[in-house]
């Protein structure tokens, strides 16, 4: 299983300090918020290049939390992985063309009410599911309950599945037994006195079940 260290709980003042933490996570979460789709504004592409500047061999995911996703769409190809919201997107062909036509990975994010269903006609097309398990907008939530179905239906039909809000050490227990391939994480890593030592802990958890 796979961890994504979402660095919306880092301390921008001293991002050269969280080098070791970078580089044990498997991917980096971008949480770009435009204040619009979601109640709270974060940053743009440039962290792609801040954090690359940081260390250059970071895998980084861009979650777009922002309407009219396709107008930004080429800039966050910068990096590795992008995942757009489902309530957010017209026309997914055209995404899908953008994106593989430069070789990234495409994920597809869906909030907590948004009726899984609408998932499905994407089979086969996109490379993952960004599940929602908190609603968007803030770090630090309680994860919802109802996201282990969510999970349970969506690796039924095939899907890669990553998820994203509430996950601690007892949240990403239940994420993997429902068949998750990664989860997201940053307030349980971050605001913890030692993130690093606490990022090695959480991966031990989900390597021994
Ligand atoms: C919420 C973001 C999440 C969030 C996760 O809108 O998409 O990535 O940062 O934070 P925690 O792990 O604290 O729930
Ligand atoms: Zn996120």
């Amino acid at each position: 299983m796979k961890i994504g260290l979402s660095i919306l709980d880092i301390d921008f003042s001293c991002l050269e300090k969280y080098k070791d933490l970078l580089k044990e996570a498997d991917f980096i979460h971008l949480d770009v918020m435009d204040g619009v789709f979601v109640p709270n504004l974060t940053f743009g592409d440039f962290m792609i290049k801040t954090l690359r500047k940081i260390e250059k061999k970071l895998c980084i995911e861009s979650h777009l939390m922002i309407i009219n996703p396709e107008k930004h769409l080429d800039k966050f190809l910068e990096g590795d992985w992008v995942s757009l919201h489902i309530e957010t997107i017209s026309f997914i062909e055209d995404i899908i063309e953008r994106v593989k036509s430069r070789g990234k990975r495409l994920g597809i994010a869906i909030k907590p009410k948004t009726p899984i269903k609408y998932i499905e006609k994407l089979k086969g097309k996109i490379d993952y599911v960004l599940v929602m398990s908190v609603e968007p907008g803030f770090s630090g939530q309680k994860f919802i309950e109802d996201s282990v179905e969510r999970i349970e239906y969506l690796k039924k039909e095939g899907f890669e599945v990553y998820v994203d809000g509430g996950i601690n050490k007892e949240t990403a227990v239940k994420v993997k037994d429902a068949g998750a391939d990664g989860i997201v994480s940053s307030s349980y890593i971050l605001r913890s006195g030692n993130p690093l030592k606490r990022l090695k802990e959480l991966k031990k958890i989900l390597q021994e079940g």
